[in-house]
């Protein structure tokens, strides 16, 4: 003969089994399973019982507990998923969707790759610093003292807190340095601010890809040497790179770069498209207190830095007439570059 429990189960399977919906599902789980529930209340029988029959009967209401709270969660999942599938039939599968338009990149950050790219196979490595830099990177560290024009108001957007938006992404070879102790051999891509008149050649907001080499008896015939290479690989083989004087306070002997291409629409004349020059020993003697050590000891030594205007390369490249074509956002001409 069954034991009571087990009739008890028995029954409550068949229950749970005919149950037509949620709400006489739960009716079926009070009435056994509930604090005086049928089941339940054999906990407060147990107590009655002789002492070999505890463990024996005990188990038993565990098996049957179990049982019926298992039946009850899938008869439950049987529950939701018809609901599921009644809410999907509804859904005509056959309606045509919201199309999506297909964006493509900024013909600047396409510039930005292409250059990447061509010194990745040169060796250099990725570096960045953020767009908004306290002093010491963007001038003291760079050789710039207080008095010098860069550096002031007029051309500089300050922050309130004496923070202000890097002038040039020189900021990320004191940080590299920082860093890393030599050699050294990185790039760095991004976004440089100047309270520039705007014009077709000139923006508030403009991009950089920064250079830095230091190692022993780096020479500016590697410099020229690299930069070449750079813009015969850019701009295609017939590409004329010119070097001529200039003055960075970060850089002794300092340089300025044009390049002239008969190939291409927007290169016939010279056109400046980057600023260079080897390290000023007192860039890295700054880097040198800044680390606390004698890393970058510019008797052993010597590196070179450069600074390519990116917006430019991509209007010679692109022959884009205007800069500020590249921040108006208008699909006639972003879709020129898809
Ligand atoms: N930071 C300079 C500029 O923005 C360019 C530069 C970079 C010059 C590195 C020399 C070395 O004009």
């Amino acid at each position: 003969m069954p034991h009571p429990l087990e009739q008890l189960r028995d029954e409550a399977l068949r229950q749970i089994e005919s149950a037509t919906d949620e709400q006489a599902l739960e009716t079926t789980r009070v009435k056994y399973l509930g604090r005086s529930g049928s089941i339940s209340s054999w906990g407060e029988k147990m107590k009655a019982l002789a002492k070999e029959e505890k463990p024996v009967v005990g188990k038993l209401l565990n098996e049957v507990r179990n049982a019926v709270t298992a039946a009850i969660e899938s008869r439950n999942a049987q529950f939701h998923l018809q609901k599921e599938s009644g809410a999907l039939a509804k859904i005509d599968i056959s309606l045509p969707g919201t199309p999506h338009e297909i964006g493509s990149l900024h013909p600047l950050h396409q510039m930005h790759e292409r250059g990447i790219q061509i010194f990745r196979r040169m060796g250099f490595a990725l570096a960045e610093g953020p767009d908004v830099e306290t002093e010491w990177y963007c001038f003291d560290a760079l050789n710039t003292p207080p008095d010098h024009p860069a550096r002031n108001e007029q051309d500089t957007f300050y922050l309130s807190d004496g923070r202000l938006l890097r002038t040039h992404t020189s900021t990320v070879q004191i940080r590299a340095m920082e860093s890393a102790p030599p050699p050294l051999r990185v790039i760095a891509s991004g976004a440089a601010y100047r309270r520039d008149e705007v014009d077709a050649t000139h923006s508030a907001q403009f991009h950089q890809i920064e250079g830095l080499y230091v190692d022993e008896n780096v020479s500016v015939a590697d410099l020229k040497g690299e930069l070449e290479f750079f813009m015969r690989e850019l701009f295609g083989p017939g590409t004329d790179v010119q070097f001529r004087p200039h003055y960075f306070p970060f850089t002794e002997p300092s340089l300025e770069v044009y390049v002239r291409s008969k190939a291409l629409k927007r290169g016939e004349q010279w056109i400046e498209v980057a600023g260079c020059g080897m390290v000023h020993p007192a860039v890295f003697e700054a880097v040198n207190k800044a680390r606390d050590d004698k890393a970058y000891d510019p008797e052993k030594w010597s590196g070179y830095a450069f600074g390519l205007g990116m917006d430019r390369l991509a209007m010679i490249l692109f022959d884009i007439p205007d800069i500020r074509l590249f921040a108006q956002n208008d699909l006639r001409f972003l879709r020129q570059f898809a």
